[in-house]
Parts: C-alpha cells; structure tokens; sequence
C-alpha cells in the first residue's frame, strides 16, 4: 500500500507543470489507490445521507427504527439540516444540485423509510393528501379507478375533483367484501385505492384477496394502500400484494402533531422513478426541516404506538362493556377480527363507537376534557371527533347516508397519557352529556344494553370517580 501510494507521489511529483491530461490521469490514479481521500484535501465525506436499506445484517424493527447508517464529516447522532442544496461547483446535475429535486435530509429520511417499510424505495413529500395526488398522476384520462365508499374525506374529495377535472373514472364500492371489488373489476382497471382498517368504520380490507383479483383482471392494475391507520409497525402492506404503500407521516410515523408529511414506498425501481418525476416536477418533496422532524419522530413510534394500542385497547373494552356499539379490530366481537389479525401485528388505536343520538354525541365531544376535539389522529395526545360532522363532513350527507355511516358515530384516537385517568374522563363525559344510566353498582348506555329500569336507578355522581 505505501509503496503504491509513493509510486503515485512520485508520478505527481514528476508531472511538474505538465498538461491537464496527465493531472486527469494521475487523479484517476490517486482515486483507485485511496477511494476515501477528497482530492481536495479535505476528505470530507459528501453528504449524510446512507441509512440505505439494503446494506448488512436487518435487525428488528424496534432497532431499526432508531439505528441509522450515516457519514456525517462530525459523526453527529441526529441526521444534519441541509436546510438548502445547490450545486456551486458549476458542474450541476449533481444527485444534490437543487432542494426540490434532491437533498441529503431528505434522502436519509427516504432510505430510513425504506428499510422500515420493508420497501425498495420511499418518497416523502408535503403531506399524505400529496403523496395520493403523486400517485393519481400515474392515471390517465378514461382509466378506472376502484375504491372503498368508507374512505378519508380527503381522499373522496380528490377522487372526485379527478373524475370531473381528470377523466377518470372512479368506482366507489365496499372494499371489504371482494365479491363487490370482483363486480367491478375490467381491463381499464388501472388503479385500486385501498384502505384498512377503514375510517371511521374500521371494517377490515382483505388485502392479498383483492390483490389478486385486481391483478388477474388487469396484470398492470396498480393496487394501493393507504396504510395511515396502521403504520409500518402493524402492517406491510407491499408484503401481501400491494404495488404501492402510501401513509401520512402527519400521523403516527411523526407522532406529535407538529408537522405534515406524506410518504410513498414500492419495491419497483421503475415505479420508484415514475413517482418520482412529479414530486421533483411540482415541488412537492418534503422540506429539509420537516424531514428532520419526520426522522425524529419515526425513531419512537414503537413506544408510542405500542402504548396508544394498550390504551385503546383498554377504552374499547370498557365502551363495550357499558353497552355501547364499539368499532375496534382488537375486540373478539369484531366480526373481522381473524382477518385482521392475519395481516396486521395488532389493531392500532383508533376506535369508534355509536350512541344512538347524533346531540348526545356532541354532548360527549364537547364534555371531555382530556380528549382534545381534533380530525387529526395518531398523536401523543388523545383526540375525540364526530367524523360525520368533521374529517368526513366533505362527503355529502346522501352519500354519507348510502354508505350507511352513523351521523353519531364518536371517533377516539388514542394516545400515550394514563390509561385510568383517560377512562374515568370519557367515563365523566358519559355521565354529563346523559348518555348512560347509572345505578348503584353499573352504568350502561342509554340506547343500547338493556338498561336498568327508571325505578331501579338511583342516579349517583361518577364525576368523582
Ligand atoms: C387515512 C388518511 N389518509 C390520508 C390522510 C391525509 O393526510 P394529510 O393530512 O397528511 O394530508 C389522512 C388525514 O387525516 C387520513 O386520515
């Protein structure tokens, strides 16, 4: 080794004032025999951006989670802020060479994604609701688009500015019977956007079943899922046949509410790329700053989640114990609870339940205390909301009908606070709003369990409880 690297130092030495051809020459050299030294001097590495997914030994994932690979030039723990790249070498078309269409944060973050979500390749991009407008641009004019008639506003509304702006035409039907996915499959078939558990119904997708029925009606049909209420700690959608696994990291991948994000992963390259012309097209990839926060919060989502699901877990239980009509893939009376659990590692912590009264509802939201009135879901911090009135308000109150969607229908997002002080909360706001009648040993919803009779109950404060 040092007598190859004297051989070159004294080729260099030799060159003298010679011609750019030799200097070129001599650097190819230096760049064989010491592959890591800058040739500048500074031999810095370029950019933090490793934490690829494919390199050595895959850990589990409560460890990849927070391991990442980097080279940063300071060895710093937490990924570096390029707040903004641009190439001022003048060479250009550099992987860096301009934020919009590439930038070390991001890239790590990227690659971290990757490897967690089991993918060959992730995207982040300005929010979940950017990450399906990227992926609808894979559409064209007449193509048919099948999707669920239990889907996020956000969702709906974008769908349907694509059929009266784009051309497309999009099937709304029960996504989680396959049979009806089945009557309305066809070779224009180029997309099917599923969703799972869905929301705020939380009925269950069976997703390698619909898979394969897409596929086999049309091979290039792209199947898609929006896996924002599980996570990749719950679910690997690309695992059972999806094409496409988009999330919003505004949710439980960040965790804490305090920034948007939308992520997008595939395991084929080409896909990868054709996704990747209009994030870098429009500008939508995500910012370096918020990159950093996406980085920062993925790093904890096991605890979080973990403990969000032990929570609403718990809450369910004692919803459905007091007679309440409870949604919740974690409860033995789901009547899909054996197909959830054959794809998913556990049943999340969003639930939903019915009180019979759209204004006992409200009363219900309005009463509680600890549970913040939000739209939002996934973060520390538990959220309650009426969807019908709020996340899903942007569905028209026909379809919303069709779809047989309760207008009083209650969503509970749970989060990481103590799971009895959350309990004796929901348990206050029962009581107050008048949705349960109480006696001396019990308390069961007024509209659902067989309640105690007027003359047996003896109304008694819980409010302490
Ligand atoms: C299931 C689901 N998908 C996608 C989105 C859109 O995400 P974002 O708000 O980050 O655009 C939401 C937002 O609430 C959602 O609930």
């Amino acid at each position: 080794m040092s007598a190859s690297g004297s051989e070159v130092s004294s080729g260099v030495a030799d060159s003298g004032a010679a011609a750019t051809t030799t200097t070129t020459t001599t650097n190819n050299v230096l760049k064989k025999v010491f592959p890591d030294v800058d040739l500048d001097g500074h031999n810095l590495p370029p950019s933090p951006a490793p934490s690829s997914p494919r390199t050595g030994r895959r850990y589990a994932l409560a460890t990849e989670l927070v391991y990442t690979e980097g080279n940063d030039q300071y060895n710093a723990s937490s990924v570096p802020i390029y707040q903004l790249t641009g190439d001022t070498s003048g060479a250009g078309g550099g992987e860096y060479d301009y934020t919009r269409s590439g930038n070390p944060t991001r890239t790590h973050l990227e690659r971290h994604l990757a490897k967690i979500m089991s993918a060959q390749r992730a995207l982040v991009v300005s929010s979940g609701m950017a990450a399906l407008d990227v992926i609808t641009r894979l559409l064209h004019p007449g193509d048919e688009v099948v999707t669920g008639d239990d889907l996020y506003g956000g969702t709906h509304r974008l769908l349907k500015y694509l059929t009266t702006h784009g051309g497309i035409v999009v099937h709304h039907v029960d996504t989680t019977r396959p049979e009806c996915v089945q009557a309305v499959l066809n070779s224009k078939t180029a997309m099917v956007l599923l969703e799972t558990p869905t929301n705020p119904l939380i009925k269950i997708v069976d997703i390698p079943k619909v898979a394969a029925l897409a596929h086999k009606a049309n091979p290039n049909c792209l199947v898609v899922v929006d896996n924002t209420m599980m996570s990749p700690l719950l679910l690997n959608p690309l695992e059972l046949g999806a094409d496409i696994v988009y999330e919003s990291g505004t949710k439980y991948l960040s965790g804490h509410h305090d920034l948007m994000a939308g992520v997008i992963a595939v395991n084929d390259a080409a896909l990868g790329e054709r996704l990747y012309f209009p994030i870098n097209a429009s500008g939508c990839g995500l910012s370096p700053f918020d990159s950093w926060l996406l980085m920062r919060g993925v790093k904890t989502l096991k605890v979080r989640m973990e403990q969000q699901q032990a929570n609403a877990q718990r809450i369910a239980e004692f919803l459905e114990s007091h007679g309440f009509k409870v949604r919740y893939p974690g409860l033995r009376s789901h009547p899909q609870y054996e197909l959830h659990h054959s794809m998913a590692r556990g049943a999340g912590a969003v639930l939903s339940f019915e009180t019979g009264d759209v204004a006992l509802s409200e009363r219900i939201v309005e009463s509680a205390k600890l549970w913040a009135i939000s739209v939002s879901f996934g973060c520390v911090n538990s959220l309650i909301s009426m969807p019908c009135r709020m996340s899903h308000a942007s569905i028209d109150a026909k379809t919303r009908q069709e779809r047989a969607m309760p207008e009083d229908l209650i969503r509970l997002c749970v989060g990481i606070e103590d799971v009895d002080d959350l309990i004796d909360d929901l348990r206050r706001a029962l009581v107050q709003a008048g949705a349960v009648n109480v006696s001396l040993d019990d308390f069961q919803a007024v509209n659902q369990a067989s309640t105690a009779s007027e003359s047996n109950s003896t109304i008694i404060s819980l409010l302490d409880n």
